[in-house]
């Protein structure tokens, strides 16, 4: 009913607009008031945390994006090595796995069979497994070791966001965790990250309010049959999610690409006015990776792509070359996923509704999938 929407046309709309609340819960009571994190849910000791020599993330569709960020954020801060697998493909090929390897299961529901059947096939082989979910008391997180709880509250569109942007907050929490436990060298950095994810709810909430012209931009592009996205470093992941994000919902032709990978193929696909989207890594900070992306976005628009940017408030360089430009806050290079995906979303659920699709029913999908 319209009621259970909030006023909203669809539980999508609504589950957008909840972003802020939803990143605010669930970093609620996780951060101590000196600024070290506590988070009590995860039943696996300290001790045992610093012997783990791997971490492993098991997840599908938007919860394997957000495996693929946390990666970066748990091998930059803890220095341990980890893998991302699909989990429709880790049990498959005999993975190498023991008592030392934490493993991760992410997922909205909890009852993905996918996910379920890649950690008990973990735990067979002794390792830990803890599980990033938003359902109290569903499969996953019952059968795991432990467990910590996004606080998105209940996600009812088909298609994830608020669950995705909770699931990246709760991967950082666990990699700043094990960099706390383990005591690497980015101590100082860690306390700064704590402090910045502190007020990133904020951000989020002024990403929302910015957000008409990226529907106006939508709309004008409803037909359309094709559209490419383009980012690095964690920047490629959420390229894959806008991606995603528009197959399921608007059914179109859409991919993910890392930028660097172009000349390896993808730009072979550039031709007159095909719509890319380019998600640009801060100009601070590895500024390496903002010049290369530049020059990318240089080369796809000799080629003829309309260029959608997404770029950093004040970053001047891309400006020449952008059609259309998308603001989002400055964020420290490893949260900015937490804003860059924010307008994809936008972008991807007015471009279903301009084409007429059911927004919170995309045909042929389920919200969970309990079949392999
Ligand atoms: C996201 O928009 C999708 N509907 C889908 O990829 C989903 O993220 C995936 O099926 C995993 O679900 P889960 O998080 O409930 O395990």
């Amino acid at each position: 009913s319209a009621a259970e929407k909030g006023g909203y046309d669809y539980f999508m709309l609504k589950e957008i607009a909840e972003q802020p609340k939803a990143v605010a819960d669930t970093l609620l009571g996780r951060i101590d008031p000196s600024g070290s994190l506590t988070l009590d849910e995860v039943r696996i000791s300290p001790s045992e945390l610093r012997e783990v020599d791997k971490v492993v993330i098991v997840a599908c569709g938007t919860a394997f994006h957000a495996g693929l960020i946390a990666k970066y954020a748990i091998e930059h801060w803890t220095r341990i090595p980890c893998e991302v697998e699909l989990a429709s493909e880790f049990r498959y090929r005999d993975p190498i796995l023991d008592g030392r390897s934490l493993v991760i299961a992410i997922s909205q529901s909890g009852e993905t069979m996918d996910t379920l059947m890649a950690l008990r096939h973990a735990r067979e082989q002794g390792s830990k497994v803890l599980a990033i979910c938003n359902t109290n008391g569903s499969t996953i997180p019952r059968e795991s070791d432990a467990v910590l709880y996004t606080h998105a509250g209940p996600e009812v569109a088909v298609a994830s966001t608020k669950a995705f942007l909770t699931q990246l907050v709760a991967c950082y929490l666990v990699a700043l965790y094990l960099g706390q436990v383990r005591g690497t060298k980015w101590g100082d950095e860690i306390q700064a990250v704590i402090k910045d994810l502190s007020r990133i709810s904020e951000e989020v909430e002024r990403v929302l309010e910015t957000m008409e012209p990226v529907r106006a931009l939508a709309r004008t592009l409803a037909s359309k049959n094709t559209v490419l996205f383009l980012g690095r470093h964690v920047g490629y992941p959420v390229a894959l999610e806008g991606a995603l994000k528009l197959k399921e919902l608007a059914y179109m032709h859409a991919e993910g690409f890392a930028a660097g990978e172009l000349k390896h193929g993808p730009i072979a696909l550039i031709e007159e006015d095909l719509p890319v989207v380019v998600v640009v890594p801060s100009p601070r900070g590895r500024s390496v990776l903002h010049d290369k992306i530049v020059s990318n976005i240089q080369e796809i628009r000799a080629r003829g792509a309309r260029t959608i940017v997404i770029a950093e408030e004040g970053d001047e360089a891309v400006v020449p070359y952008a059609d259309h430009l998308i603001r989002i806050p400055v964020t420290p290079t490893l949260l900015q996923p937490l804003v860059a995906t924010v307008p994809l979303q936008v972008f991807a659920c007015e471009l279903a509704t301009a084409r007429g699709n059911e927004v919170d029913q995309p045909r042929n999908l389920a919200k969970s999938v309990t079949v392999e």
